[in-house]
């Protein structure tokens, strides 16, 4: 086992999960409300600003107990924050807010950017 704390604290200053849970069942489910499309919207938008992975990760998860028909879940971490009914149209108003215009605002509050 390697301890790579060190150097994911370096690489990343957040990081996106967003749900893609698929169930089968009577209940909704993320995967069943654009999932799929939402984090191909995520990488998108940090691919474009040059932030994909490093500064800013992205990972799907299974379900974050937010489950709804109306869209996906998703998850900021460390920045605790946390969205339901997201739709693939929803992701630059809401990674913009985030992470500014151009992915420069890493550090939630404290206005650290990147170079
Ligand atoms: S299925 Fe996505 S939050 Fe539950």
């Amino acid at each position: 086992m390697k301890r790579r704390t060190e150097q994911q604290r370096d690489r990343l200053a957040a990081h996106v999960f967003v749900c893609t849970n698929d169930r089968d069942s009577e209940y909704a489910c993320c995967g069943d409300a654009g999932a799929d499309e939402t984090v191909d919207a995520v990488k998108s938008w940090l691919r474009e600003r040059n932030a994909f992975w490093s500064p800013i990760g992205v990972s799907t998860t299974d379900c974050l107990a937010l489950c709804s028909e109306g869209g996906t879940a998703i998850t900021i971490q460390p920045r605790n924050e946390w969205f339901s009914d997201v739709r693939p149209e929803d992701v630059p108003d809401l990674l913009e807010a985030e992470f500014g215009p151009n992915a420069q605002r890493l550090a939630g509050d404290t206005g650290q950017t990147r170079d």
